[in-house]
């Protein structure tokens, strides 16, 4: 009680409602604020707050052109999240051409495979976009360990209205209610048989199912049917095609069954970002915010990215973020600078402790592995496929360092590959700041 009658936790003080002034003193009577802040920041003074509300308003009297510059910043550029505006999409066109060669001429399914972060959901979205544009019917998953194969086709069905099947009359009450291709199926667990024959069934219209992070899915049981669908849509000439994506290595990592499907894919694997593609980026991002980058401080992020999307879109955001909160709508090198800092602090805490001790000793490699990098780069074609896939040489020379180390032994096989996720970037952003 008496502690309380002291201390005064912000959270133990009456509804804030109560608290609130009067309306009629008006914003000149109101105590000045360094920056703008929503209304209820006023009852926790020394607590950190929101700067704008859920809906990406700001309080119509209290808004300044920084606080709506951070509105805008924050759509330039999303770390954390894919592209889905195309308008913030960045280089690309010639993975994109393939794939929809792929689909459109070859009639082929496609897999997509690369690093995380190398840009597979956002060049997904960028698909779904086009091939609805042109009619398609595309429906989007992301796959999880619980995936499971009949879920997922009952679910792809019922997005197929019965319209397109062949037996349908399209004047028919059937069609004209709605009533979709899963009324078709069979209860109980479906066999890709079952949906394939269904598939071929298919007049009129096309269907791209997509199976994003398919790497995530780790039930062999859908793994093994996914592949088998694959062959037997192909088999049925069925107006149904899977592009499946994920993380990979290479394409039997992600793909197991590859041998028997082979004739029926086309594999590309994403390629880092070329210069121009992350510049591209950085104007996207420059443009939509109205925060300008200088020149050198381009040139640092496209060194220090490597041609990933996600570092690309990752020092973009913090570098603003630092300029921004200096009041500046111009990004320089120095910001640059914290950002590289900030980032690798943050891999840095991600890193499993045992790993720590080694880190320190990457930096010895980090220069080779550049080189390597840069020339396996240029001497093999942009747009990876099964033809002209070879190993990321730095992921290979990170690896062969910790194997040496002796870390790898007793560790579980996705625990290495979560490591590899955060090593890559991490040598790559260090390598950049002490060149
Ligand atoms: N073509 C692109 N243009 C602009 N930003 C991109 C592009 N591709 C990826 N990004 C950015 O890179 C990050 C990772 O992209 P994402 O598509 O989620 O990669 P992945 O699915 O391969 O892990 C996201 O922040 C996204 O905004
Ligand atoms: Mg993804």
């Amino acid at each position: 009680m008496a502690l309380s009658k002291r201390f005064r936790f912000p959270w133990s003080r009456r509804s804030p409602r109560l608290e609130r002034p009067e309306p009629s003193l008006g914003p000149l009577s109101a105590p000045p604020v360094p920056e703008p802040r929503p209304r209820h920041a006023e009852f926790r003074p020394n607590l950190p707050s929101f700067h704008t509300t859920a809906t990406d308003h700001l309080e119509r009297d209290r808004s300044d052109p920084l606080s709506r510059q951070r509105i805008r910043f924050r759509n330039a550029f999303t770390p954390a999240q894919p592209v889905v505006d195309p308008r913030m999409f960045a280089g690309r066109s010639e993975i994109l051409e393939s794939v929809i060669r792929a689909v459109e001429e070859k009639r082929s399914h496609v897999i997509i495979f690369g690093d995380r972060g190398i840009g597979k959901t956002s060049l997904l979205h960028v698909l779904t976009l086009a091939a609805r544009e042109a009619r398609y019917i595309v429906i989007y998953f992301s796959c999880g360990t619980t995936s499971d194969f009949s879920e997922t086709f009952r679910t792809v069905a019922a997005e197929i209205p019965l319209l397109y099947h062949s037996s349908v009359s399209p004047v028919s009450s059937k069609s004209a209610s709605g009533n979709s291709l899963a009324d078709l199926l069979p209860p109980g667990k479906l066999t890709p048989r079952q949906v394939s024959d269904a598939a071929a069934k298919l007049v009129g219209t096309r269907v791209l199912v997509v199976l994003d992070e398919f790497d995530r899915a780790t039930n062999p049981d859908f793994r093994r049917d996914i592949a088998e669908l694959v062959k037997t849509l192909s088999d049925l000439s069925a107006r149904v095609q899977l592009v499946i994506a994920g993380v990979a290595q290479d394409l039997v990592e992600l793909m197991e069954h590859i041998p028997s499907i082979r004739r029926s894919i086309t594999a590309l694997r994403i390629p880092a970002m070329s210069d121009d593609e992350v510049r591209a980026l950085i104007e996207n991002g420059a443009r939509t915010s109205g925060v300008s980058f200088q020149p050198a401080a381009v040139e640092l992020v496209i060194s220090a990215a490597f041609g990933s999307p996600y570092l690309s879109s990752l020092i973009c955001h913090l570098a603003g973020v630092a300029a921004l909160s200096e009041r500046r709508q111009r990004v320089e090198v120095a910001d640059v600078h914290r950002a590289l800092d900030e980032a690798i602090e943050d891999f840095n805490r991600r890193m499993p402790p045992e790993v720590v001790p080694h880190l320190d000793r990457m930096q010895e490699m980090m220069v080779v592995a550049k080189k390597s990098v840069q020339r396996k780069e240029s001497s093999t074609g942009k747009v990876g496929d099964l033809a002209n896939f070879q190993e990321d040489p730095l992921t290979e020379t990170i690896k062969g360092h910790l194997e040496k180390t002796g870390l790898f032994k007793n560790m579980p096989a996705e625990h290495t590959a979560l490591l590899l996720d955060s090593l890559k970037p991490y040598v790559q952003l260090v390598s950049a700041r002490n060149p």
